[in-house]
């Protein structure tokens, strides 16, 4: 078995994707919570800049679908975004939800779940102001020790690496096998990664474990795929509802 990735014994983690996202707007204080209470030990988030260098919560780059604003965001300052309705759009009693800034959610957390941090930029010379301003406030709330980070983009993952080698990371894969990915992860020392299961298998899974890789998978929210992914041993499975993983991983894991 792969050590325990925060060193506290914990070998399985529901992840709250993007919050309890099923049940609450996506990558809200709400949804973040209603993830916590749901049974959630991981909540994961998509961080950008603002044009102002804020770190906020979200996840598309442009506002329209999850605001009442409009634009790129990162164009756009953090007091214009942060003005913006991200609820109402999900459910009128969401109404006045804000874009949560990085450090709202650390807040939220902090010694209540772990925090699975994915590092989103629009334009390439994004990555170095993104990874240095994520580590200088994850720093501030002494949670380097509480916090994965991931990014479907290598290069942010080896700055990150590069500028504090101690803290954890897990790139994300979109196509995981032909070849199951592995030199990336090893090289820079990740603590795991984070593969579609679609493209999944318990091979994979046993390959990955043997080379001291811990293998997350997103998004599972069918009950037959969370119970198959949850036998196949995987150490975290990422969902739009906890709930519903928790339940299983009850029955499974015990
Ligand atoms: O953590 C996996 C998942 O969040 C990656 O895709 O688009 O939901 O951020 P996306
Ligand atoms: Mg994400």
């Amino acid at each position: 078995m792969v050590h325990s990735l925060f060193g506290d014994g914990v070998h399985f983690y529901n992840v709250a994707h993007r919050g309890f996202s099923a049940a609450a707007p996506e990558n809200t204080m709400s949804a973040f919570e209603k993830g916590i209470k749901a049974g959630a030990n991981m909540l994961e988030m998509d961080v950008m800049l603002t044009s102002d260098g804020q770190v906020i919560v979200f996840h598309d780059y442009r506002l329209g679908r999850t605001t009442n604003g409009a634009g790129l965001v990162n164009r756009l300052p953090a007091s214009h975004i942060r003005s913006l309705d991200a609820g109402i759009w999900f459910d009128q009693k969401y109404r006045e939800e804000k874009v949560p800034l990085l450090d709202e959610v650390l807040e939220l957390a902090k010694g209540r779940v772990r925090l699975n941090i994915e590092m989103k930029h629009r334009r390439h010379d994004g990555a170095a102001s993104l990874v240095e301003r994520c580590i200088r406030v994850v720093e501030r709330h002494h949670m380097s020790d509480e916090v994965i980070f991931s990014s479907f983009n290598l290069e942010t993952l080896r700055l990150l690496h590069y500028s504090k080698p101690h803290l954890r990371f897990a790139p994300l894969y979109r196509h995981n096998l032909n070849p199951t990915p592995r030199s990336f992860p090893l090289q820079y020392g990740a603590q795991g990664v984070v593969l579609n299961h679609l493209f999944l298998n318990r091979t994979v899974v046993r390959q990955l474990h043997n080379l001291g890789l811990r293998v997350f998978v997103y998004t599972v929210n069918g009950l037959r795929r969370i119970e198959k992914m949850i036998g196949m041993g995987v150490d975290g499975v990422i969902s739009d509802n906890p709930a519903l993983v928790k339940s299983v991983a009850g029955q499974i894991l015990g």
